[in-house]
């Protein structure tokens, strides 16, 4: 069978995750329990979930100059994903993530360094990449201005555009328009969609963690439980939702099939630490699926 080819245009972090037994006060020190750094940003955790899911992935995208950069280009290229556009920036250092894992969820602080390099003269020049997509994934932590841009070529070259706005930051009314599919979270959703639902409602896919997902075909509401399982580590459940999304709809599957495979990945994504590590393979969803039932 051949591969979907999904382009990835997004983030690149190193996560730098502290486990801690509770967040501390304002002017407070406690003492944490772990430290460990692992591969993230939202583009760069969607592009691995599409790989491991079978997709032919390209990301586009920036590292630093630094050592951090070369163990995030490594880390992708491991992944069998085309890292020819994700150029260093000189003298700039790899995009940060700061994460408090604190009763099994996330609170976390992004520091875009090198992913601010993402603009419009750089995605112009993979243009042609975008135009052989079958699929094209885009998040919120490159400048928005470089977001816009992104959706106009697939705009202009016919591309489906799966646009995650997260972290939430309004982008006008015309840019959502231009995507295919909008999939925020419940709390993206309250902040930037409830009052344009009636415009966009075809295009929402809206997750609402452990309640499952909601969406609208055809008119018509649907919505599929979530999965009840062993939450290890929430980080990295959206991504791996969009990047299996992203490949079963460009595998051209019915959209309850996807959105049912993206569901049952995320699911399987939780269980483990870390945004990357419990990313499943498309044999592990469909053992999942099959053992639940189908749903
Ligand atoms: O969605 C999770 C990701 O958000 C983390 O990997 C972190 O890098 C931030 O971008």
């Amino acid at each position: 069978m051949n591969k979907p080819k999904v382009t990835v245009i997004g983030s690149i972090n190193m996560d730098m995750v502290t486990t801690t037994p509770r967040v501390p006060n304002q002017g407070e020190t406690i003492i944490g329990e772990a430290f460990q750094t692992a591969f993230g940003g939202k583009g760069a955790n969607q592009a691995v979930a599409a790989a491991r899911l079978g997709a032919d992935v390209t990301m586009i995208g920036r590292v630093g100059d630094d050592a951090f950069g070369r163990l995030l280009l490594e880390g992708l290229q491991k992944e069998g994903i085309h890292t020819s556009s994700v150029v260093a920036v000189e003298k700039e250092s790899s995009g940060v993530a700061t994460i408090l894992l604190s009763e099994k969820d996330n609170r976390i602080i992004v520091t875009p360094g090198a992913n601010h390099y993402v603009d419009q003269a750089y995605l112009e020049a993979y243009r042609s990449t975008i135009k052989e997509s079958d699929l094209v994934l885009v998040q919120l932590e490159i400048p928005l201005d470089a977001v816009d841009y992104a959706m106009n070529i697939c705009q202009e070259e016919g591309v489906p555009v799966m646009l995650n706005p997260a972290p939430a930051q309004t982008l006008s009314l015309e840019t959502y328009k231009q995507a295919t599919y909008l999939t925020p979270n419940e709390s993206e959703y309250n902040e930037l969609f409830l009052t344009l639902d009636d415009q966009l409602k075809d295009k929402l896919i809206v997750t609402q963690g452990s309640n499952g997902v909601k969406w609208m075909e055809q008119g018509i509401e649907k919505w599929v439980a979530g999965h009840q399982v062993n939450v290890v580590d929430t980080t990295g459940a959206g991504d791996t939702f969009n990047g299996a999304l992203a490949v079963a709809i460009a595998r051209k599957e019915p959209l309850e099939n996807a959105v049912l495979f993206a569901n049952a990945a995320a699911a399987l994504s939780v269980q483990a630490f870390g945004a990357q590590m419990g990313m499943p393979t498309e044999e592990h969803v469909h053992r999942f699926l099959k053992e639940a039932g189908g749903r």
